[in-house]
């Protein structure tokens, strides 16, 4: 009878506990102790919270383990949410294995006064190497080339973009914070990339979110989980070495790349109150630069392949607007985007219906707040589905049809889309946003002038997702042809 009680007691307490607060927004029913862990689907989690919103409203609850979630769905409630209520939802929540991995310090998973500092300097330091003197549009360009000759060595024959395109991507990054880049035959480099890979793929598994609700089991567990946290220890003692390296050499009259703009930084801000620079956060915001910014512009780049390869009747259409604005005999220039109205249009439809980053990062409410008749407590998780923004149909003509004129007006010029929101939006709006479009527009029109994409003889086009923190593409094998 003792047992029975004890099973009553839990139960009952679990149910009272999974009971939502008053005014809070409403969702699916959730099951003792899991709640509603297990609800999304692992490939398409953002297609079963559209769906989700569908029942439930654009503004509903879920529980993952004992911690209560809110779903923002759709351009209003995104917006209202992330950018007039912004504010309050300018935090990340604290999730047990970023903490471990990141120590709170960087830009992504950071808060309060180090975010403001990191963001900041990051935001500063990326503008001064964004445009101007220092520009990264000729660094750019010049990884083209080399990528280009890897494409020709395929000789028209089927291979995978994959690796060569996230090798270039990711030597823009190095170009900006190492002040040099890796040949694509560097085995090291190589392997780096690949445990990066194999990172995203576990931070987005059911392994983490099992680990961030259940942390004081999960920790004894072996499982990907631990692999994660290992990875993550393998690339930050990589991070050190480069750093070490750029203190061995430093200069402080010349600041040829980040690290060396953060090590003056470090030396400029020593003795203020509050200061945030020192070489702990240093590693974690080059770590972050990384993160965020490879893999997502390269899975965009991916995308757009195979879109192009789809569509051919759009890819000859691109490539006719390249050489009548552009030519053969130079290099395209971001000069050249106002010209270049339906190449632009393009590359925003390959990003809104790539949605690569279809959740965002998580949010979380540093106060209590009322959103569309609903009350959310402090400290609660928010999760702004971007897709829902992306594909909302309010908002555009063909929301799941890839259709560039959702960017054209009838006399074929660019128009801007206020749901255009791969990026995010608000304070934690993605800090490599003008970086991100730079290379895109640079990368895939110079690949357009190029190369032309399609699939190996006899192959269909498949568009199907590889789960991963960004939604990328199914492996896949394309044929480059020159022109
Ligand atoms: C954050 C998208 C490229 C650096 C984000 C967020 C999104 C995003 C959705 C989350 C914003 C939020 O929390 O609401 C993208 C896409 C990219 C891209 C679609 C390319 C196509 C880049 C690049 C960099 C970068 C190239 C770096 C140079 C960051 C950083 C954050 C971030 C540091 C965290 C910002 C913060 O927490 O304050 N990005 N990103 N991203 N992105 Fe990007």
């Amino acid at each position: 009878s003792l047992l029975i009680f004890m099973v009553i007691f839990v139960i009952s307490a679990d149910f009272l506990r999974n009971r939502r607060p008053a005014g809070f927004p409403p969702g699916p029913r959730t099951l003792p102790i899991l709640g509603n862990l297990f609800t999304m689907d692992q490939k398409r989690p953002h297609e079963s919270l559209m769906e989700l919103a569908n029942t439930h409203g654009d503004v509903f609850s879920l529980q993952f383990g004992q911690k209560w979630a809110v779903v923002l769905n759709g351009y209003e409630a995104v917006t209202e949410g992330l950018v007039t209520k912004g504010d309050s939802m300018v935090d990340r929540p604290f999730l047990t294995l970023q903490n471990e991995v990141a120590g709170g310090l960087g830009v992504i998973f950071s808060n309060g006064n180090i975010w403001k500092q990191q963001r900041r300097f990051a935001l500063s330091t990326l503008r001064y190497f964004g445009f101007g003197k220092k520009s990264l549009e000729p660094v750019i360009l010049d990884e083209f080339t080399h990528c280009a000759e890897e494409f020709r060595g395929f000789k028209n024959k089927p291979f995978n973009p994959h690796l060569t395109i996230n090798n270039a991507v990711s030597n823009i990054i190095c170009q900006l914070v190492f002040g040099h880049r890796f040949e694509y035959s560097n085995e090291g480099f190589r392997k780096l990339m690949l445990l990066f890979d194999q990172a995203l793929f576990i931070q987005s598994s059911i392994w983490s979110q099992l680990y961030n609700s259940f942390p004081l089991v999960m920790r004894y567990l072996p499982g990907p989980h631990q692999t994660l946290k290992q990875i993550w220890c393998d690339v930050k003692s990589f991070v050190r070495g480069e750093l070490n390296e750029h203190k061995k050499n430093w200069d402080p009259s010349e600041q040829k790349d980040y690290i060396d703009c953060y090590l003056n930084e470090i030396h400029t801000s020593k003795g203020q109150e509050d200061n945030t620079f020192d070489d702990e956060n240093l590693i974690i915001c080059v770590v972050d630069l990384f993160v965020a910014g490879s893999e997502t512009t390269s899975t965009t780049l991916r995308w757009g392949f195979l879109y192009m390869a789809k569509y051919p009747e759009i890819q000859k259409k691109v490539q006719a607007e390249i050489d009548r604005v552009i030519g053969q005999s130079r290099q395209p220039t971001m000069a050249d985007r106002a010209n270049l109205p339906f190449t632009d249009a393009v590359i925003h439809e390959i990003q809104r219906m790539g949605n690569i980053v279809p959740l965002s990062l998580p949010h979380a409410t540093n106060r209590e707040i009322q959103l569309r008749g609903h009350t959310i407590p402090k400290g609660v998780l928010i999760i702004p589905n971007l897709a829902s923004v992306l594909y909302d149909k309010n908002q555009w003509e063909t929301p799941f049809t890839f259709n560039p004129g959702h960017f054209l007006n009838k006399e074929g010029k660019f128009v801007k889309q206020p749901a255009f929101m791969p990026f995010s939006a608000g304070k934690r709006l993605c800090l490599g946003e003008n970086l991100a479009r730079m290379e895109l527009f640079l990368f895939f029109t110079s690949f357009m002038q190029h190369f032309t994409f399609s699939m190996p003889a006899g192959k269909e086009v498949v568009m199907d997702y590889r789960p991963g923190v960004t939604l990328s593409p199914e492996p896949y094998e394309i044929c480059a042809t020159s022109r």
